[in-house]
């Protein structure tokens, strides 16, 4: 009789419930993949698991995850239990303190505090793999780690939030409140336990600083970020775009530029058309731009199925022996990362002013992108009180002129200095509306 692989597993919310039921339903065929059987033997659980329906069988409670994560009876941890403290990072640092194998799926963990626990696990002779930590159930960390090992990566990208992609569709294609459309994807299991991490940005910050590390052998710098998230977008916005040709998603982007590596993560406005621009729901994509190819990746972001899938693939990887170091070169080894100024950033914007309707304010404008050298390649004023699509809106007819530029390539700093000039002239009655734009 060949030994099972003995799991304990911390957290039986979403993720966690999802897994032992997967581990339950797929028995016989994950013994088969694996060579072995893959068997629950404990779980840590605050509550009871959030799917009633599993089947925990005779894995026995214990009652502190760290004492779980030190338990001899088991061959591995996974911690499902989320947040980049304790105590998940205690958890993970007492199993693999003990060269006792770690999977994961807690991004704000790896983004924080990735490198050295990959330093540890590697002194340990531990795995410790995290593929559900990005992109749910796309396996984006083992094509980089190895599917990719002999090509040089020029930039990765895509979208990488289940929950604000939901959003954005929601709201463009049924005109949903972007309140009622964070509330299904809280319901669907999709957000983050602080959904701020989400629609502010910062979930996919930390998917971006892990997959920037895997790409450029890189230490994982998620502190290098720039994070704008989805929370000041409008459905003026979502709908301007799309008369424009565009659709709006919330981009993470690493590329290698002249003065080191840029990484940010805000709205992006792509063109219709483009593999990304139909990207709808809690579907991510990963694009990844080579030497040698380009690719992208597609598939369910968020959600217990979809990321179980990815925690039982490393599970799988594990009982049958296959190993690959967690950043796939010796963490040690990777480089400090040169930082590329965010002000430096060039491309394509969309901005959206509300402008005071009165003579001259279309002057200001025009004078402001001039005085930085931006050239324009479309500028629309619409009447006060019209949306985009004509619809009035008796109440604000008296209001100001939403005027749209879409300007050439340009630089970050540029724009905001342009935009600056423009607010201290007293024309416009909002705060700027700004998004980039990625052309392919
Ligand atoms: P949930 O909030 O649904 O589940 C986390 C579970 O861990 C909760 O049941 C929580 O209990 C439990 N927990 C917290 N602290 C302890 C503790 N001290 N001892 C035992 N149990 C504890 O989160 P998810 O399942 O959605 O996410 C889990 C991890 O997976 C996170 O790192 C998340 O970022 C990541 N992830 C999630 C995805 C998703 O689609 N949901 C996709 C990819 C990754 P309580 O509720 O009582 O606090
Ligand atoms: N809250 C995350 C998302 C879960 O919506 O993408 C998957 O990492």
């Amino acid at each position: 009789m060949v030994e099972p692989l003995k799991v304990g597993l911390a957290g039986l919310g979403t993720v966690g419930s999802a897994v032992v039921r997967m581990l339950g339903q797929s028995r016989d065929a994950l013994t088969l993949r694996a060579g072995r059987p893959i068997e629950l033997v404990a779980y840590a659980s605050k509550d009871p698991p959030k799917d009633k329906g599993i089947d925990l069988g005779k894995a026995k409670k214990v009652s502190d995850p760290v004492a779980l994560a030190k338990d001899p009876g088991i061959d591995v941890f996974v911690e499902l239990m989320g947040g980049e403290g304790d105590p998940a990072k205690a958890a993970v640092e007492a199993a693999l303190g003990q060269g006792r194998p770690v999977i994961t799926a807690n991004k704000a963990l790896i983004a924080k505090h990735g490198v050295a626990l990959a330093k540890l696990a590697e002194k340990n002779n531990a795995a410790f793999s995290f593929e559900a930590a990005v992109a749910g159930g796309i396996p984006v960390v083992k094509t980089l780690r190895e599917g990719l090992g002999g090509a040089r990566i020029t930039r990765v990208y895509g979208i990488l939030n289940g929950t604000c992609n939901y959003i954005l569709t929601r709201m463009y294609k049924e005109r949903l409140s972007f309140a009622a459309c964070l509330k299904e994807a809280q319901r669907l299991g999709y957000a983050e336990a602080d959904p701020s991490f989400d629609i502010g940005g910062f979930d996919t910050a930390h998917k971006l600083a892990i997959l920037t590390s895997l790409a450029f052998g890189s230490e994982v710098d998620s502190e290098a970020i720039y994070v704008e998230g989805i929370e000041t977008l409008s459905l003026a916005d979502l709908e301007a775009a799309d008369e424009l040709g565009y659709r709006v998603k919330l981009l993470g982007v690493a590329q290698r530029t002249e003065t080191g590596i840029e990484q940010r993560v805000h709205p992006t406005m792509v063109p219709k058309g483009s593999v990304i621009a139909e990207i709808d729901g809690v579907l991510n994509a990963v694009a990844i731009d080579s030497d040698m190819l380009g690719l992208t990746l597609v598939g369910p972001g968020a959600g217990g199925p979809a990321t179980s899938s990815a925690v039982v693939a490393d599970l799988v990887d594990l009982a049958s022996g296959r190993r690959s170091l967690p950043f796939g070169r010796p963490a040690a080894s990777l480089s400090k990362p040169k930082r590329a100024p965010m002000q430096r950033h060039e491309g394509g914007y969309y901005i959206r002013l509300a402008a005071v309707d009165r003579p001259g304010t279309m002057a200001i404008i025009a004078k402001g992108m001039a005085g930085e050298n931006i050239s324009l390649e479309s500028i629309v004023q619409r009447h006060p009180g019209l949306r985009p699509h004509g619809g009035d809106d008796p109440k604000s007819a008296e209001g100001p002129a939403p005027v749209i530029l879409i300007t050439y390539a340009t630089t970050e700093d540029a724009v905001r200095r342009a935009l600056a000039a423009v607010e201290r002239e007293g024309v416009l009655a909002e705060k700027p509306q700004v998004i980039r734009i990625e052309k392919s």
